[in-house]
């Protein structure tokens, strides 16, 4: 069992084929005893696996709440249902939440968990490989129309239980996008596990059984070791934005569910490497980050997407200050530094990336 450490609390982290005995067990260990419970969960996963989770749990007392799948559902109307239905379902101050689904589930439920009744304690159950990275760490929101995640809290769960045999089901645009945060991972925080992966993982196929548990285990501990330093972003939790800039204003240029977060932040990451050896002036070995990322299957930079409105996007994001675009930059693997970066720069660094993508 691995530990996260953040200034406000302490949870462990189960990762294995084992999960569901782990929940029995947290979840019997909680103190106080929990009065009810509720799953939440999507209408893929619930079919799937809600039955396994609520037999886990055996005598408790259980409520299941089923949100339709998809980023649109992290939604305001979704969050006040489920409130409403854990009302009328006389649950309390020391009743739990199980969020049992992928990125979008964790976020809504610990949103739901961080504001009933003014907070009451949540379990992290994470589906899919991209959850690796929303279920740790505390970021819990839900979306508005006008942006995402632009309502949440940072709100730490009692525990994380990744059950892996829960993930085989997924499909592969899902495995895809997940391991894009996991090479993320690698990039910003975890030289062995870059050069593992490249040699390891040859196509999405080979995550599978101890590659997987390895690949998931080495990831995770990246990202808990810079939620630890910083638990609300004031530091170098921004490095775990590497790639996402330029990503999140795909996303949101194309239009949220075009195309899957992990590939368009796999663009992003691509284009932070090209920008970082423009500003330090180095070499990256950026053709061959190129060609093992377009080796997975990878989609390039879409052509219909114009520059100057993508510059407009970087410059909306939340991470950026009064419009100055922020950006995570690479001197190395394992190296990466947050850099204000001119508007000029961004464009036309863009210019030359748009060309070089459809050469
Ligand atoms: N809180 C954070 O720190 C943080 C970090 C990264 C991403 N996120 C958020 O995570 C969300 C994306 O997460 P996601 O990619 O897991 O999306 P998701 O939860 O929508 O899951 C992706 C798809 O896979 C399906 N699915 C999930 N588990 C499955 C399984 N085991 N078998 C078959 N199908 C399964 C879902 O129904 C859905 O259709 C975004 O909303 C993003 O903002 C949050
Ligand atoms: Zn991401």
């Amino acid at each position: 069992m691995l530990y996260i450490e953040t200034k406000s609390k302490r949870y462990p982290l189960y990762l294995g084929e084992e999960g569901l005995t782990a929940l029995r067990s947290i979840y019997q260990q909680l103190q106080p005893k929990p009065s009810s419970v509720l799953v939440i969960s999507d209408s893929v996963i619930a079919p799937l696996y809600m039955k396994q989770v609520t037999e886990a749990l055996a005598d408790a007392d259980i409520h299941t709440y089923v949100i339709p799948s998809g980023e649109k559902e992290k939604s305001f109307e979704n969050y006040y249902a489920v409130q409403t239905y854990a009302l009328e379902k006389g649950m309390d101050r020391r009743s739990v939440i199980i969020a049992l689904g992928g990125g979008v589930i964790g976020d809504l439920a610990g949103f739901v968990a961080a504001t009933f009744m003014r907070g009451i304690r949540f379990i992290q159950m994470p589906t899919t490989l991209l959850a690796h990275d929303s279920a740790v760490g505390g970021k819990v929101a839900i979306n508005h129309p006008i942006g995402k995640n632009m309502i949440g809290a940072f709100y730490q769960p009692e525990a994380v239980i990744y059950h892996i045999p829960f993930l085989y089901t997924l499909p592969e645009e899902e495995w895809r996008s997940g391991y894009a945060e996991v090479i993320k991972h690698g990039v910003i925080g975890d030289a062995h596990l870059y050069d593992w992966l490249q040699k390891e993982i040859l196509s999405l196929e080979d995550l599978r059984g101890e590659k997987l548990q390895y690949a998931l285990q080495r990831a995770i501990a990246v990202k808990a070791k810079i939620v630890a330093a910083d638990e609300t972003e004031s530091g170098v939790r921004a490095y775990l934005n590497f790639g996402h800039t330029l990503g999140h204003a795909i996303e949101a240029e194309l239009g949220y569910g075009r195309m899957t977060h992990g590939d368009a932040v796999a663009v992003g990451m691509r284009f932070a490497h090209l920008l970082s050896e423009r500003i330090y002036g180095i070499e990256l070995a950026r053709k061959e980050f190129e060609k093992w990322l377009l080796g997975y299957r990878y989609p390039k930079l879409p052509p219909e997407l114009n520059i100057e409105r993508l510059l407009l996007r970087m410059k909306q994001d939340k991470k950026a200050e009064l419009g100055v675009i922020r950006m995570v930059l690479l001197k190395g693997i394992a190296d990466v530094c947050v850099e204000e970066v001119p508007d000029v720069v961004v464009l036309d660094t863009l210019a030359q990336f748009a060309q070089t993508e459809h050469l």
